[in-house]
């Protein structure tokens, strides 16, 4: 009896160990622990035959080989309804699960971002315009007519005759300028293309314009507002300083240079021992732009700024070659 019962088990245990899918666990407990025609319940039905004296010790034995081969049981049972198909399939389930890398904003939006939040925060509103321009906005309603000499400056990608890629923000002043009546302040972000390409160009990068048109404007105005703009964007000491320059779209005009970033001023090879570094173009608009929009210059006034948002990204993290940018290196983009 012992023995029957041993071997029992032995053979029970092993046959549970062969047991690859769910549908084969019915017919397995009704063959073993079944109450009525089980395996196991038609020995224990025979221990009333044994000797008196054998009795208990053969029923211990008995009801401990029932409930180990239960709990075998159960515990199969419940691994197989846990995951039926990865049992099934021979699929590890104690691998570790694969890593999925996160996204993030690519240096130039975030710079983007930013700059449109410092402006914002000063009352601009932002509006955004086609890359693909009419000469007619991108030159003619910008003080720049055909044969002009500036246009040269713009290494322009022609679509036809009259349709190009727009080579700065600009034509969004003449756009929006249009359209309403002051007072303005707009800021307007977005690609602009032009025909060149080395450490410290690409065809395509972004520019961010700005404008405000109102009741006596002054160069007074726009320098509070590019100083305080620089000074949140980099540091509230950093030194700025405008010097003269020339677009045919503002007038006076003046171009914009901070401390250099890399030798604090003291002339290095970044800033070609000037000690400064050029952020960004600007001026008061022309009265030849606001009257050809339809404003009387003598009743409005107004100052424009354009930066390079590239630009200003490499100076605020020291990179020092624009094609960073788009070259897709993951070991860079991932380190904004
Ligand atoms: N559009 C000029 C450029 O691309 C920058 C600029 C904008 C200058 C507005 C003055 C006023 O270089």
């Amino acid at each position: 009896m012992e023995t029957e019962l041993r071997q029992l088990r032995d053979e029970a245990l092993a046959a549970l160990e062969k047991i690859g899918s769910s549908a084969e666990l019915e017919p397995f407990r009704v063959k073993y622990l079944g109450r009525k025609g089980g395996l196991i319940a038609g020995l224990m039905r025979q221990l009333g035959q044994v000797p008196r004296e054998d009795r208990p010790r053969l029923g211990q034995l008995a009801n401990t080989i029932k409930k180990e081969v239960q709990e075998r049981f159960e515990e199969k049972k419940e691994a197989l309804l846990a995951a039926p198909a990865a049992a099934e399939a021979g699929v590890d389930r104690s691998l570790p699960g694969r890593y999925l890398p996160f996204g993030r904003l690519h240096p130039v939006t975030q710079v983007m971002e930013e700059i449109c939040a410092i402006f914002e925060g000063m009352g601009f509103a932002v509006a955004e315009g086609p890359d693909v321009e009419t000469d007619h906005y991108n030159f003619e309603a910008l003080n720049i007519p055909r044969h002009h000499p500036a246009r040269d400056m713009h290494d322009t990608f022609y679509v036809t005759d009259s349709i190009l890629l727009r080579t700065h923000t600009s034509p969004m002043q003449a756009r929006i300028m249009e359209t309403q009546e002051p007072p303005l302040r707009y800021i307007a972000p977005g690609k602009v293309y032009r025909c060149d390409s080395d450490i410290t160009h690409t065809p395509m990068f972004h520019q961010v314009e700005g404008f405000l048109v109102d009741r006596i404007v002054s160069f007074a105005d726009l320098k509070g507002v590019l100083t305080s703009f620089i000074h949140r964007m980099f540091s509230d000491d950093l030194a700025v300083r405008f010097r003269p320059s020339f677009f045919p779209f503002t007038e006076p005009s003046a171009e914009v240079d901070i401390a250099c970033v890399i030798c604090g001023g003291a002339g290095c090879r970044v800033c070609k021992r000037t000690g400064w570094l050029e952020i960004l173009g600007a001026g008061l608009i022309d009265p030849a732009v606001l009257t050809m929009v339809g404003y009387d210059p003598d009743r409005y006034s107004g100052f424009a700024f354009g930066l390079g948002v590239e630009r200003i990204a490499m100076l605020k993290y020291g990179i020092d070659d624009i094609r960073l940018y788009y070259e897709n290196d993951l070991r860079f983009l991932s380190q904004f």
